[in-house]
């Protein structure tokens, strides 16, 4: 069966997420392993639409990077082959579909499968290429946790890891200075991080986007502290939590093809608890630095794991899918069962019990 497989291709799309790399390694080693040749498309499908974006990946080209972040192959969240945005003469963006062109290229390349690895808005678009006959096995990556099929992501856990950590570090600053901390995370409409990261960090009051919040509510928590002889308060929000009657707080419309940039929540909600309460408040937004650097243990395991999973599903020629953790196992499921849709914190788990248990403010 493995003898029909003779040359696969790794691609990384969206925005970068501690693992990527750990994910290469291991597809490399495992389809070596077979005997299948690998290249690496740079830069999502950017690299099929240029002359030298297709790079050969030996063993010597994967060696020592499993612990490394960022992506050897690039990426980006502007190349989505069926709305390829072009700059017009005018200065203006149009959308083009060049499907077609990376179908050709992918052919002519001699590629019998595509590993493409990304969050959303890459399984969708691996969905469509399947659509059109691609061979393709989607790896689920996101710092946001919110891909649909698997209980989780690679680069969540390095995520909740540097924000937990941020969040407890500031504590001591809060209480040295009685002030309230806001910091606002990642998680575009999820609220995995902040809910992780608040926990493991001991927030006072955690902010997302699945349970809309009164700035009351929030502001009664930092009171009743206050009431306790406890000065100071840390608050964790989501960049995508937004208020009872509230929208969510963007910077700025998106761009043609790219999608809308959330921010904002965190000042805002600083804003309204110092007024409010009459707390010093400060805001501190981690942004990027929860996907920055190498990968913790945890997805470094299962972002290799995903890989190697990716080449057993191509020798037994499953297409279509995506690789996906069902503890103890990795499984499969159709990218069109992934693709389009998004896995929210749900409400009624042990988790956010948990958290309303201990009396943590969540905002309603
Ligand atoms: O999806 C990962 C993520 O880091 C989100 O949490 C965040 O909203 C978004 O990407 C930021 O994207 P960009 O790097 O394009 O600003």
């Amino acid at each position: 069966m493995d003898a029909e497989i003779r040359r696969i291709a790794i691609n990384t799309g969206g925005g970068d997420a501690p693992g990527l790399n750990a994910v290469i390694r291991a597809t490399v080693l495992a389809a070596r392993r077979r005997g299948w040749e690998v290249v690496g498309i740079r830069k999502g499908y950017h690299g099929l639409l240029q002359g030298d974006g297709v790079i050969p990946l030996r063993r010597a080209d994967v060696r020592g990077i499993a612990h490394q972040g960022g992506t050897i192959l690039g990426t980006t969240n502007r190349g989505n082959p069926f709305e390829w945005p072009m700059r017009e003469s005018d200065g203006s963006t149009t959308l083009y579909d060049r499907s077609g062109e990376v179908m050709e290229r992918f052919r002519n390349l001699g590629l019998d499968a595509l590993v493409a690895i990304g969050g959303d808005g890459s399984m969708k678009i691996a969905s469509r290429f399947a659509e059109l006959g691609m061979p393709v096995v989607g790896v689920p990556k996101t710092i946001d946790n919110d891909l649909e099929g698997t209980v989780t992501t690679f680069g969540f856990h390095t995520a909740v890891s540097i924000a937990s950590d941020a969040v407890g570090r500031l504590h001591s600053t809060a209480e040295a200075h009685d002030r309230v901390f806001v910091i606002e995370v990642m998680g575009r409409y999820a609220g995995w991080i902040a809910l992780h990261a608040g926990i493991a960090g001991g927030a006072d009051a955690i902010l997302i986007p699945e349970i809309p919040y009164s700035i009351e509510s929030v502001c009664e928590k930092v009171r009743q502290r206050e009431m306790r002889g406890r000065h100071f308060s840390v608050v964790v929000i989501a960049e995508g939590a937004r208020e009872s009657e509230g929208e969510i707080s963007t910077l700025g419309a998106a761009a043609p093809g790219e999608a809308v940039r959330l921010g904002g929540a965190g000042h805002k909600l600083a804003q309204e608890i110092g007024q409010r309460t009459g707390k010093e408040t400060r805001t501190v937004v981690l942004g990027h630095l929860q996907r920055a650097g190498g990968p913790v243990a945890y997805d470094r395991v299962i972002a290799q794991r995903f890989g190697a999973a990716a080449v057993k599903v191509i020798a037994r020629r499953e297409f279509s899918v995506m690789v996906a953790l069902d503890p103890p196992d990795i499984l499969t499921v159709p990218l069109s069962e992934v693709s389009g849709r998004m896995k929210c914190v749900p409400l009624d788990s042990d988790t956010v019990e948990s958290v309303r248990e201990m009396g943590i403010c969540l905002g309603d």
